[in-house]
């Protein structure tokens, strides 16, 4: 059992010493997991654009990519987002930990319970049509809580809290779209935190996200282009905190689990 797995998002390609590849097949796809050593344990890291980014974020396997981790029995995962920021206040650079989100993808596959295909959680069958909560908490609030603890520990200035509105590419936004989702409360725009998040929700995992701010998004700070280029310069900036971060978020997140990211399935389970 490998009880942590990291999702790295654009810029976080590596994180592992010396870790070994194990290509997991799963009934959405194969996946190549990075297994090795972090903060005392042996921790999954999967790169979700592919180790040289070449995957568009509308073509992530995010099914095959969590259901990989639940083959291991992973029971927690962080996950690593390159956002820009509706909300003024969040300059480039910062970094945000969300604790909702809003889903503005329209073509992607978002749910293991399709009513046929038999999924399997930690040795149990789950099957038909499944609809988990997203409250309590959107994202686990023991996972959030270590990161922010551990982010106080290193005298690391994060943003407790933040809606993340995700959107399907494969281009920016419009500084109108922009401007609408400000209206409906978001913070932060991102292109792969859902469904990332509630097939994770789905399978029992506990689930947060590191949240990188990379740009101010479309219209904020007036009419300049957006490219992917500044994306990963400003990443790549905080690539060693980011980490450390999870390092340190690894050794303080609970052994034991007590949030109820756990019962997501309960009343589903045979
Ligand atoms: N929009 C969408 N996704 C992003 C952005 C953005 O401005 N910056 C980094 N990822």
């Amino acid at each position: 059992m490998v009880r942590v797995g990291i999702i790295g998002g654009s810029g976080l390609y590596e994180l592992l010493e010396n870790p070994r590849i194990v290509r997991l097949d799963t009934p959405f796809g194969h996946c190549d997991v990075q297994l090795g050593e972090l903060a005392g344990e042996e921790v999954a890291f999967i790169p979700r654009h592919g180790t040289s980014h070449r995957l568009p974020p509308y073509k992530v396997n995010y099914k095959a990519n969590l259901y990989a981790l639940n083959m291991l029995e992973v029971e927690r995962i962080i996950a690593t987002n390159a956002v820009g920021s509706i909300n003024p206040a969040l300059e480039p650079g910062t970094i945000v930990i969300p604790h909702d989100f809003i889903d503005m993808t329209k073509c992607r596959d978002v749910t293991f319970y399709d009513g046929e295909t038999t999924i399997k959680v930690r040795g149990r069958e789950v099957s038909g049509v499944v609809h988990v909560s997203m409250t309590p908490y959107t994202y686990c609030p023991e996972i959030r809580a270590s990161i922010i603890e551990a982010a106080e520990h290193m005298g690391l200035g994060v943003r407790d809290g933040g809606v993340y509105v995700c959107t399907e590419g494969n281009r920016f936004e419009t500084p109108a779209e922009i401007r609408a989702f400000s209206i409906l409360g978001g913070d932060i725009v991102g292109m792969t935190g859902c469904p990332e998040a509630s097939l994770a929700r789905e399978l029992a995992i506990c689930y947060a996200s590191i949240s990188v701010v990379t740009n101010y998004a479309a219209g904020v700070s007036g009419a300049v282009k957006l490219t992917q280029g500044e994306v990963i310069e400003i990443f790549s900036r905080k690539i060693q905190d980011i980490s450390r971060l999870i390092e340190e978020t690894i050794r303080r997140i609970p052994k034991r689990r007590e949030c109820p990211c756990k019962d997501a399935l309960s009343e589903y389970l045979k």
